[in-house]
């Protein structure tokens, strides 16, 4: 497979991808929940899934206000314009490791014992430090720590549900981090959210490295599935696409990435095509484990797929599980019962 290369990409931004009637599938009596579907990619990717009749469609969003609208209040809210009756509103808030138990809490009481399509969209881009509550540096925990301990905690209603689905949103930003020099340190997450490590210059390239956590994470958690598992994992790049991901951004990076999006950015509708596709067309055989682009199936990028990378993939899973543990007692369980060891 090419590498990234900056033609490559100009390439895929003007591919076209399959059309909302070619992704279509029929969702009746099957749980939907996405995370961060009060605006941008994940809104619309709840647009496609709630014309798909769902049994339930759950947003799982951190701001009630834009949340409330994206199900019924606004002029262009789901039920409006798709007829869907079955979308609700649940908080969940990734910079809080309590938020995303109770959020899994109450779906254990409330989700009806069945989870079909899990898509974890949320992130934030962000080059300003900030720690969170649970001392973690917030890029971190929200776009990898809480999104990993979401998909573990729903990992066994995912299990018992014929042909579920798991889909993490990364980027080909992951392929911008040719290494990752935090592995040079024994614990890579600790100085990933070391104050005095993060200098601008560490958190100009955080996004990135967030998002080759997604890859790697991702790829630990398929190998780690036993054979015979009933869910399916994937990651998919939505490519550049109008969103309000960088809300943040300011100065020079804020007109760049304005003027690339204006040439080359693909409209938020069919960008969110490729979360629609990843958890939907496929199948297992062909899915497992992969990274999509443009709807496919792609190499990850060269330090992925090294030796080094996996044995970096290695320790971030260590290390990951290991926060979680603490985080949630119930992962401990997750890992045991349904991860092989081997
Ligand atoms: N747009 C692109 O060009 C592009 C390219 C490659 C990959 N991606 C990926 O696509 C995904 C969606 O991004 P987007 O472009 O649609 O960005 P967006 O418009 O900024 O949407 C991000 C979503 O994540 C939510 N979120 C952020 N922090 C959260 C938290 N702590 N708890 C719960 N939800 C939280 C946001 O909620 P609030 O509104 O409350 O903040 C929002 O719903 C991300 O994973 C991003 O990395 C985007």
């Amino acid at each position: 497979m090419a590498p990234f290369s900056f033609l490559k990409f100009i390439s895929d931004q003007w591919s076209t991808l399959p059309s909302p009637e070619e992704l279509k599938k029929d969702l009746t009596g099957k749980t939907v929940i996405i995370v961060g579907a009060n605006v941008g990619l994940g809104l619309e990717a709840a647009r496609h899934f709630a014309s798909m009749n769902p049994g339930r469609l759950i947003l799982a969003c951190r701001t009630p206000k834009t949340a409330e609208a994206a199900v019924e209040v606004s002029s262009v809210d789901i039920t409006k314009t798709t007829g869907c009756k079955t979308v609700e509103f649940w908080p969940l808030d990734l910079q809080s490791f309590s938020s995303v138990s109770a959020f899994v809490t109450r779906f254990e009481k409330e989700g009806g014992g069945r989870l079909d399509i899990l898509v974890e969209n949320a992130a934030i881009a962000t080059g300003d430090y900030k720690k969170t509550g649970d001392g973690h540096e917030a890029t971190i925990q929200t776009n990898h720590l809480s999104t990993a301990l979401l998909a573990l905690l729903l990992l066994p209603t995912l299990n018992k549900t014929p042909n579920s689905r798991l889909t993490i949103v990364a980027s080909e930003v992951h392929y911008f981090v040719a290494r990752l020099t935090e592995a040079d340190s024994p614990k890579i997450l600790e100085k990933l959210s070391d104050k005095d490590h993060c200098t601008t210059s560490v958190m100009s390239v955080r996004y990135n490295v967030s998002k080759l956590l997604n890859v790697f994470f991702t790829r630990g958690l398929a190998e780690r599935l036993p054979l015979g598992t009933s869910v399916t994992v994937d990651v998919v790049n939505p490519g550049l696409c109008h969103s309000e991901l960088t809300r943040n951004a300011s100065g020079f990076q804020a007109y760049s990435l304005a003027f690339m999006k204006f040439l080359l950015g693909r409209s938020t509708e069919v960008g969110s095509r490729t979360l629609v596709h990843a958890a939907l067309a496929g199948d297992q055989l062909t899915m497992q484990g992969k990274y999509l682009n443009k709807c496919q199936v792609e190499e990850e990028s060269d330090y992925v797929i090294s030796p080094e990378g996996q044995k970096v993939q290695d320790r971030l899973w260590e290390e990951t599980i290991a926060i979680l543990e603490a985080a949630d007692p119930r992962v401990k369980d997750v890992v045991h019962s349904l991860l092989r060891s081997d």
